[in-house]
């Protein structure tokens, strides 16, 4: 059958340029994917663009002081281009604000509408009456009451990931006037998920191949009942709600973003002056729907875009979403308005794109989160891309060029050695290609190298620099098999390395339209000619790495509003402090709580008693590790009900830099007071 695939690609808030961490978490993968795909010939688009509306928008704007259609304008633009530079190479690159997608996405509201799909709601929500505004979600920050982490957002909580409504929220405050919000009435239109659970259960119970940590996050989101989720908002910036009663409403963002999928595709068929072919990749069954995110983007993608197909109903839903967790950047966590992150524009200053496709590549946070350092690139790019890959076609190219006068020479009575190093050309195709379906593309990366190391290995061994003077056939063959692998690569590596290998093409005067189904044994005619190229990469020296660092450091420094350490409280009086009850511990068992992501249910002996405690630190430490810890104990902090349990005082951590929690720890008999 032939298959047709629709990638697309998680769309970008226009309020900001491109880092290293979004492409790790989607557009690069993507493109690898893609690249391949249009390789073996199948028919495949990439779609993508910017995701001009939503709260991220207008923050953004305030901050600049400029209107949110500035902010769009500037960003569209900019992070198009750099794509673009980088060699994302989508089908068409779109826009949420363009006249086809508000059509769009208001004909999808009305239709789910006069369905009867949603439901309408008057509730109160939090009102700022000094902005004279309601709060969207993200304007509201309180203390979570999953985890007690104090800076959550009002619909989530980024350090356990839970899922909130504002209202959920302890000690809730306005992002805007940081007054406490006051509730108002407002009517709204929720999708009402729950309704859609069991068919949502069911077209994922068909789903294969997904990831795991795709595959679990969607489970638990399923596991603790699906809720109403309102696809509305009282904001002006946005695509207007297309009801007679709705004015100052606007779609959710994250109602509208999702069909700027399809909005996108409609303004890409009419490029194609073939206006209804994008039905033809949305509504026909045989489309592979393959969306690419990030892990915050997992339960709208997986949950809510898909009930919202579901309801319409002439909608393929997707195949997989191969979504990867997070990139951080020489061990910390990339923060934008910190300064920490490398910036796609300016990393194309100073380096060419393959290098970062190839090394960015080698560490896509596939499965868990994956850190990028300067050192990291430097080592790829010296003893992988320099040393093998670039290493064994230069060898083999200027060989063939200094000694066979540039011409392919002709395999005659070949050994084992010879057949079995070319039948590595089409085995690991084979793994590379698994490897590229199955969405592991740090396996496909790592297994195209495989076999420049085997071209290395072989050349190394066959020592043409000597059979070339007492063995000419030998030396012949051995350069034939070099030159075969060196074309197969130009090929196979193209995904990754799109620039180089286009390069390296033409030396080796191959077309230019790559082919995966050509990659055999025999690309290359013997007799054929070839030239030796440049060197195709240079080494990194160790000062151009310390300048990327510096710079990196000085503009943490230059951004970051808060002191290098976390400042000290307040002065507080002796009695004060005279009134906590400080004891040592020993921890006797610990077990996680069930949906409860980052909290430990912990039994600590005090010698005179044994209490229950709960402690956030599980995302720290595994329960069977803890037990024996020696602890400080808050003793007499008054009782907490957290989760349903109720939790009997409070164990003394320290937090260091990145986050990582330690035990504050004392080998005093438990019970001890400490003064
Ligand atoms: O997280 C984000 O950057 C969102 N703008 C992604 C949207 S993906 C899709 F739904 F449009
Ligand atoms: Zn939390």
């Amino acid at each position: 059958m032939s298959k047709r695939t629709l990638v697309t690609s998680a769309l970008p808030y226009a309020n900001g340029p491109i880092h290293l961490g979004h492409l790790a978490g989607a557009y690069l993968p993507a493109d690898l994917y893609v690249r391949y795909k249009r390789l073996t010939d199948e028919d495949v688009i990439h779609i993508c663009g910017s995701d001009e509306h939503g709260v991220p928008i207008t923050i953004a704007a305030e901050k600049k002081g400029v209107s949110p259609q500035d902010i769009v304008d500037t960003f569209h633009e900019q992070n198009k281009q750099i794509f673009e530079d980088f060699g994302i190479d989508f089908d068409y690159y779109g826009r949420t604000s363009s006249s086809t997608h508000h059509k769009t996405s208001q004909e999808f509201f009305t239709k789910l509408y006069e369905d009867g799909v949603f439901v309408q709601k008057t509730e109160e929500q939090l009102y700022d009456p000094e902005a004279e505004m309601f709060l969207p979600d993200r304007y509201v920050r309180g203390t979570c009451p999953n985890c007690g982490y104090e800076d959550a957002y009002g619909d989530q909580c980024e350090s356990c990931g839970t899922s909130l409504s504002p209202t959920e929220l302890i000690d809730p405050k306005s992002a805007i006037t940081g007054d406490t919000p006051e509730t108002k009435k407002t009517t709204h239109w929720y999708l009402p998920l729950g309704d859609f659970q069991e068919r949502l259960e069911k077209w994922l119970d068909t789903r294969e191949n997904w990831k795991p940590n795709v595959a679990g996050q969607v489970k638990s989101w399923l596991n603790d009942g699906l809720k109403d989720r309102a696809v509305t908002r009282d904001l002006t910036w946005g695509v207007p709600v297309p009801l007679d009663d709705a004015e100052g409403k606007v779609l959710y963002v994250w109602f509208d973003a999702p069909i700027g999928y399809i909005s996108a595709t409609k303004e890409w068929a009419e490029q194609q002056e073939d206006p209804e072919r994008w039905k033809t990749y949305w509504q026909d069954e045989d489309t592979d729907l393959i969306h690419f995110i990030g892990k915050d983007n997992i339960v709208f993608h997986c949950i809510m875009f898909p009930a919202t197909l579901m309801a319409h109903g002439d909608y393929v839903l997707p195949k997989n979403v191969p979504a990867n967790e997070f990139l951080n950047l020489e061990g910390k966590k990339l923060s934008t308005s910190r300064g920490w992150a490398v910036w796609l524009d300016e990393y194309l200053e100073d380096f060419e794109p393959d290098l970062l496709r190839y090394v960015l590549g080698t560490i896509l946070p596939e499965t868990k989160d994956s850190d990028f350092s300067w050192e990291y690139f430097q080592n790829k790019v010296n003893s992988e891309l320099a040393d093998v890959l670039g290493n064994f076609v230069y060898r083999t190219t200027s060989f063939t060029e200094n000694y066979f006068d540039g011409t392919v020479p002709e395999l005659t009575n070949p050994t084992d050695k010879d057949r079995e190093t070319l039948a590595q050309i089409t085995a690991q195709k084979e793994k590379i290609s698994t490897a590229y379906e199955e969405f592991k593309l740090r396996e496909a990366i790592s297994e195209t190298m495989n076999l420049a190391r085997i071209g290395n290995k072989y050349f190394t061994e066959m020592e043409p620099w000597q059979t070339r003077k007492d063995d000419r056939e030998t030396c012949g063959n051995t350069l034939h098999v070099c030159l075969q692998i060196t074309a197969a690569l130009s090929i196979l590596f193209d995904p990754i390395l799109p620039n180089k290998m286009a390069e390296l093409r033409d030396e080796l005067n191959i077309a230019d339209k790559p082919d995966w189904g050509e990659v055999s044994d025999s690309i290359l005619d013997s007799g054929s000619s070839i030239n030796k190229g440049a060197i195709l990469f240079e080494k990194i020296e160790d000062e151009v790495v310390e300048e990327q660092l510096q710079k990196l450091r000085d503009r943490a420094n230059e951004q970051t509003e808060e002191p290098d350490h976390e400042p000290i409280k307040e002065n507080m009086q002796f009695e004060d402090f005279m009134k906590m009850d400080l004891r040592a511990g020993k921890i006797v068992s610990a077990s996680h709580i069930e949906n409860a992501n980052k909290l430990l249910k912990l039994e600590v002996d005090l010698g005179f008693e044994q209490r229950t405690i709960v402690s956030g630190i599980s995302n720290d430490f595994d329960p069977e590790k803890v037990v024996g810890q020696n602890v400080c104990v808050v003793a007499n902090l008054a009782p907490k009900k957290l989760m349903g349990i109720e939790s009997n005082g409070m164990i003394l951590m320290a937090e260091e830099e990145d986050g990582a929690l330690k035990f504050v720890e004392t080998d005093a008999k438990p019970g001890s007071p400490i003064t």
